[in-house]
């Protein structure tokens, strides 16, 4: 059964690893793009990331491997949505999953730079501190920062805290990442990110990790909910941000996160954000409908349809890599694509069934919201070796494991765009903005 899948994924090593290694030199990783109120964000896969993997080959695997921890992401997103009604495989805990983009954020004074991963559905920031045992990486030495303070249970922010663990004198809560449990105090400190100072942040210290998939980096919640970064700095940033996504295969990999009102782009298109009271932290937007070309697909109403009860809809979400539709969603999309490539026989590649092994001539991809219409070029939706040789419709339908109600537009279908994040107006924009440097 596996047999027909290894030509394709040699193919794929021989494309991949031939690309990879010569950009790197070419390129100087520095802070320096930091700027204002705009931090520069790389692909964890990126040369400059220090996470990123050591091997080549690692490049072809990480197709596969995002496709697999997006697996994960729509557990914890479905978690989410579902909240207690849904017996989870952790129970009582946050899921999380691997981060696909990551910027420099500095903790405490004198401020120590860390890497953390940004994520528009989480609220709380997290970090490794010193002291942790099975945190692999650099940790923010707490005992260095002369405006560190550990929040205690009696405290107001630790009501905050999804889960608070109070059975010591500091407010405590647990993570599971992966297969590790991620064992978290909450502190408060200076954190500064770009050339803002934020005093008295209030944000996670991991304790102790155990297990393999511990986290190398933290955390930065851009959602809406309580101790998010909005949450924390409405008078600075007033709940709005912007972001523009690099595509990872591009050699210049130079994306940013523009935070604030200041400076956003006048020439975008709007769409409503939609306020599911149960989900508070997540973006909802009304999708419509789906364009191949020029053929709206016939997708059933109900597959798109936003439900507060049940956490039906469609998020925009910058932690999951490929876009998830509902079954019935997907399959009428995919089904007009593979009409519209008409290029012989169809296989498939990890989670993505839709593969042709020879050049394709590919049809647009319009997602169609309320408001705003937004055309997908082809490198949005296809990732083909860069031989040509292989292609595949870079989307799938929602695992079946999972209470899969929700369609999630995920971040290589935004790369290359600025989407705007605009809450006090209640709205969501999005448009072209090629992110290179
Ligand atoms: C939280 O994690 C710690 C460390 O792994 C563990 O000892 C503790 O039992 C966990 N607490 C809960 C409530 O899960
Ligand atoms: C931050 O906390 C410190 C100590 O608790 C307090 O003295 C200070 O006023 C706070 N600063 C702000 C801006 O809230
Ligand atoms: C990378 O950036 C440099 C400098 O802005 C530019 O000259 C070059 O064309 C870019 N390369 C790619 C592949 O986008
Ligand atoms: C989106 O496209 C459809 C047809 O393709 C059109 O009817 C609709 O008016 C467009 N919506 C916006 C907001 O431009």
């Amino acid at each position: 059964m596996k047999t027909p899948l290894l030509p394709l994924l040699s193919l794929l090593v021989v494309a991949l690893l031939s690309f990879y290694p010569s950009q790197a030199s070419t390129l100087t990783c520095t802070s320096s793009d930091d700027h204002a109120s705009t931090l520069e964000v790389i692909h964890i896969f990126s040369p400059c990331s220090p996470f990123r993997p050591t091997k080549p080959l690692s490049w072809e695997q990480s197709i596969l491997d995002m496709a697999a921890k997006d697996e994960a992401r729509l557990l914890y997103l479905s978690n989410l949505i579902a909240g207690k009604s849904f017996v989870s495989i952790a129970s009582g805990r946050q899921i999380i999953q691997s981060p696909t983009y990551i910027l420099r954020a500095r903790f405490g004074t004198p401020s120590q730079p860390l890497f953390v991963a940004m994520d528009t559905s989480s609220d709380i920031a997290w970090i490794p501190c010193t002291g942790c045992t099975g945190c692999s990486s650099t940790t923010f030495n707490t005992i260095k920062s002369t405006t560190y303070k550990p929040i205690s249970c009696t405290d107001p922010q630790c009501r905050k805290v999804p889960n608070p663990i109070c059975s010591g004198p500091t407010c405590n809560f647990n993570l599971t990442y992966g297969s590790s449990t991620v064992s978290i105090s909450v502190a408060q400190d200076r954190l500064t990110l770009a050339t803002d100072p934020i005093p008295n942040y209030t944000f996670g210290c991991i304790k102790s990790a155990t297990g393999k998939s511990v986290p190398p980096q933290g955390l930065l919640g851009l959602g809406r909910g309580p101790l998010s970064l909005l949450s924390q700095t409405k008078p600075l940033y007033q709940s709005t941000f912007s972001y523009c996504l690099p595509d990872y295969r591009s050699a210049n990999f130079s994306g940013s996160l523009r935070l604030g009102p200041v400076a956003q782009p006048k020439r975008i298109k709007f769409t409503p954000l939609l306020t599911n009271p149960t989900r508070p932290s997540l973006y909802y937007v009304n999708l419509i409908g789906i364009r191949v070309g020029n053929r709206m697909v016939n997708i059933p109403p109900s597959a798109l349809a936003f439900n507060p009860t049940t956490g039906a809809g469609t998020i925009f979400d910058s932690g999951t890599v490929f876009t998830r539709l509902v079954q019935p969603a997907y399959i009428a999309v995919r089904d007009e694509f593979r009409r519209r490539i008409n290029a012989g026989p169809v296989s498939s590649l990890g989670g993505f069934d839709t593969c042709y092994m020879q050049p394709v001539v590919s049809p647009t991809i319009s997602l169609h919201f309320t408001g705003m219409n937004v055309t997908l070029p082809p490198e949005n939706f296809l990732i083909h070796s860069t031989a040509g040789s292989i292609t595949c419709l870079a989307m799938a339908a929602s695992p079946e494991n999972v209470n899969s109600v929700l369609n999630v537009i995920a971040n290589m279908q935004q790369q290359n765009h600025r989407v705007l994040y605009d809450v006090p107006n209640s709205r969501l924009g999005v448009a072209r903005e090629p992110c290179t440097r």
